[in-house]
């Protein structure tokens, strides 16, 4: 693979004429704000999730109105995953709940079901698991914790639009699941998300909850009304979905079962040429039911995966990630080092390949191939 002028970059945005178009709809209709398209948009998801959807602003605020409308405040606590966008503990501390880290699962890098039960506390209240790169391992055992301690669980799907779990879609069963439908996402509405659960009390407050408390506005809205008279007896926020968002994510929805296929096939692409060394580690999935969002691959030390980072810049202009800086690094939630040693390890050996539907099989397999030959020229086989 030559040096090219332009970056490959690790992710990015598909949208095109057909997203165009639809928000140009929008804009001919003349109402923007949340209307009938929201509306629309929420069918298609609830049919596809076959449950009650509600869709906001942005996966962060579905997240946040999750944790309150499940009655989350201040004094309580949610056992969260380290290792995870910042979005979800802001979203959990800004309800007042404090977000406790938990460390992860060596394979999955996902949420770990022992270190969890040993940071409950009386003030847990929640646990939020997190796809990892869309993925998800013993989210049985989460529930199984959740139903012991009475927690709620709220499912953070960001990542795992599309992915089948134990036979079902994410976002089909459980409690609560959030997705994001950001610029890069499986699927994008430009920016947005969703709150997805069958439990109807819960639905109704997120529903008051993005239109600032006011009780029954998302109703009215659906039909382009708006309330003038209205009642609101709790903390709202201007959190909903507008037409020109849900625009986009209407036009999306219908091209995702070819996206969702396309990541799949890299992503095994990578897994093919990736797996076979035994100086990367990859996530444990085959991509026949995940769909990914990123894909993350573990090196033997810091040491090579630097010089691999760096290599893939200098000689080839292919931009690469880390997902993510540990959220108990932070000021804001900082605990002491080494309280997670799983997490504190894969960060330091960690990275982000580039993976998005506009990249092709040939460049898949090309930075597959030298990021396996530049790891093994190395020499520092992985222990496990
Ligand atoms: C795991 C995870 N949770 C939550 C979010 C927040 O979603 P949004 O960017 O739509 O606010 C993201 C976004 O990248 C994410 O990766």
């Amino acid at each position: 693979m030559e040096y090219r002028s332009s970056p490959i970059r690790v992710s990015g945005s598909d949208v095109g004429q057909s997203e165009l178009s639809a928000i140009a709809s929008v804009f001919e209709r003349g109402y923007l704000g949340m209307g009938a398209d929201v509306q629309e948009f929420e069918g298609l998801l609830a049919g596809y999730f076959g449950r009650p959807v509600a869709c906001v602003a942005t996966g962060t605020a579905a997240l946040q109105l999750a944790v309150q409308c499940c009655g989350i405040g201040p004094g309580d606590e949610v056992l969260v995953p380290s290792l995870t966008y910042v979005a979800a503990f802001q979203a959990i501390s800004a309800t007042g709940a404090t977000p406790v880290p938990v460390d992860v699962l060596q394979d999955s890098l996902t949420i770990d079901p022992d270190d969890a039960c040993r940071r409950l506390s009386a003030r847990t209240k929640a646990v939020m698991p997190v796809y990892y790169g869309g993925g998800i391992r013993e989210l049985d055992r989460v529930y199984s914790l959740a139903e012991e301690h009475g927690l709620r669980v709220i499912e953070d799907a960001a990542h795992a639009f599309g992915t089948v779990f134990g036979g079902k879609r994410v976002g089909s069963t459980g409690d609560v699941a959030c997705f994001s439908f950001d610029p890069i996402k499986n699927l994008t509405s430009g920016e947005g998300g969703c709150v997805v659960s069958d439990d109807a009390e819960f639905m109704e407050r997120v529903r008051d909850a993005r239109l600032l408390g006011v009780k029954g506005d998302s109703k009215a809205r659906n039909s382009e009304r708006r309330l003038y008279e209205f009642e609101v007896d709790s903390q709202g926020w201007r959190y909903h979905m507008s037409n020109i968002n849900a625009a986009i994510g209407k036009a999306q929805f219908e091209v995702f079962p070819m996206r969702a296929a396309m990541r799949q096939q890299l992503a095994q692409k990578y897994n093919e040429i990736l797996g076979s060394s035994s100086s990367i580690q990859i996530l444990p999935y085959s991509y026949d039911d995940v769909v990914p969002h990123i894909y993350v691959v573990r090196f033997a030390s810091s040491a090579v995966r630097d010089q691999v980072k760096a290599r893939l810049l200098s000689e080839l202009n292919v931009e690469t990630a880390l997902h993510w800086y540990p959220n108990h690094y932070l000021a804001r939630y900082r605990l002491p080092a080494e309280a997670l040693p799983v997490t504190e390890d894969a960060f330091s050996r960690m990275l982000t390949l580039p993976l998005h539907t506009k990249l092709s099989v040939e460049q898949v397999t090309q930075i597959a191939q030298f990021v396996s030959v530049a790891a093994e020229s190395q020499e520092v086989p992985l222990d496990d």
